[in-house]
């Protein structure tokens, strides 16, 4: 068997409880996924022992692993991304109240690992009438859209749009749908229009086709706007869709999202445009009992981790079908993997998108100050 040479930091002292976990990791922003065995903290009497089943591949995963967070969060390598991850309780501490063994449970931060430790305060219950390969999205793809539909108000008639039909979006779809919003679905792929509608858009509107663009801008008719677009880009087109009072929340990880935040900061919370990050656990949990009890399923493809490298090679053409990529963790994290992982070609990445910096997020938040009516 051929182990991976990416190095990993000191094992923690396995005769105190530590965990042994097989893991999934870049050594560098090239990408290139290998098994590495690493040891986690022992299960305290807080925590819970997750033998891990599936995880969501997020945009954000290609983000962290490409070092263009590293302003905001530092560069740190080996890098294992993953933070949609659902599994099954295998053990609790004494003072675990929560969670009980055999529960299903989902995370938000982790990692593409066979197993989790985490503090029951951070633990969320899925239903078990919800499929375990679909709750690993909501997570993170779920409850970023769930959270700011829920804090701007959006119920029954809000016209809301999706720009941007990838894992986030179609999420935002499906859940504004359930919420009784009115959907429009804002794409540059004319061909995502079908899956954005079988989503449960009530409207498609091809951005890159100047006429549908022009005859949104001219109804102003869109209340809130949730836009997903993973790349730095001009977002005002999307403000000028927005009725008197609507808004543009910046969702995707660009320096918009950074400026919307701040702004909308400075502005007390009034501002036209304003960035959202993802939901805490309470707003997770009320967004995957959601998911359950109106069926909102994402549409995925389940994949075994010897594909996380064509994974990110789809995520960087920016997902051109829609779908969200989910690593099969119990059926291909074994030992095995490393056979496996050592025959896949490393991704074939362009050059990795410019990393966020001060300088850019300092610009954007002037150009917003400028736009924002408020001011
Ligand atoms: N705020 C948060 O807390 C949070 C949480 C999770 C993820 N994110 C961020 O949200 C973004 C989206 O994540 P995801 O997982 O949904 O990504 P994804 O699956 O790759 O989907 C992104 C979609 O955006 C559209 N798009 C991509 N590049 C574009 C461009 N240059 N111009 C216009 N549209 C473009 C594409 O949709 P169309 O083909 O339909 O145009 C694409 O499918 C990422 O930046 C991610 O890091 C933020
Ligand atoms: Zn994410």
């Amino acid at each position: 068997m051929a182990e991976s040479t990416i190095p990993v930091s000191p094992l923690a002292d396995a005769s105190k409880g530590a965990v042994n976990v097989l893991c999934m990791a870049t050594a560098d922003a090239k990408c290139n996924f290998q098994p590495v065995r690493f040891q986690r903290r022992a299960v305290g009497p807080n925590d819970v022992l997750l033998d891990m089943k599936y995880c969501g591949v997020c945009h954000t995963d290609l983000h962290s692993a490409q070092g263009q967070l590293a302003a905001l969060t530092g560069k740190c390598y080996p890098c294992v991304p993953g933070h949609e991850l659902a599994g099954v309780a295998v053990a609790v501490g004494d003072a675990v109240t929560r969670v009980k063994v055999g529960d299903h449970v989902g995370h938000t931060l982790g990692g593409y690992s066979d197993k989790m430790v985490v503090h029951e305060r951070f633990a969320v219950i899925i239903p078990k009438t919800y499929p375990l390969e679909c709750a690993g999205p909501v997570m993170c793809a779920g409850v970023t859209l769930f959270d700011p539909l829920r804090r701007y108000g959006a119920g029954k008639g809000t016209r809301v749009a999706i720009v941007g039909v990838g894992g986030l979006g179609q999420m935002g779809i499906r859940i504004a749908k359930a919420l009784g919003c009115v959907v429009t679905a804002i794409t540059r792929t004319a061909g995502k229009a079908d899956f954005a509608r079988e989503c449960g858009a009530d409207e498609v509107i091809v951005s890159t086709d100047a006429e549908q663009m022009l005859r949104a801008r001219r109804a102003r008719a869109l209340d809130l706007v949730l836009n997903t677009i993973p790349s730095e880009h001009d977002y005002s087109p999307y403000t000028a869709l927005l009725s008197g009072g609507g808004r543009q929340i910046m969702l995707g990880l660009n320096t918009g999202l950074i400026a919307g935040m701040v702004v909308n900061g400075l502005c007390c919370g009034r501002s036209r445009v304003a960035g959202s990050g993802i939901g805490g656990i309470e707003a997770t949990q009320a967004v995957i009992d959601l998911c359950d009890k109106h069926g909102i399923k994402p549409f995925i493809k389940v994949v075994p981790v010897e594909n996380l490298n064509r994974v990110y090679e789809e995520l960087e053409k920016c997902n051109e079908s829609g779908a969200r990529f989910v690593l099969d963790i119990a059926g291909s994290l074994n030992e095995d993997a490393f056979k496996r992982c050592a025959e896949a070609a490393p991704p074939n990445l362009g050059p990795p998108a410019p990393p966020l910096t001060l300088s850019a997020i300092i610009g954007g938040i002037c150009g917003l100050l400028c736009l924002c009516r408020w001011c």
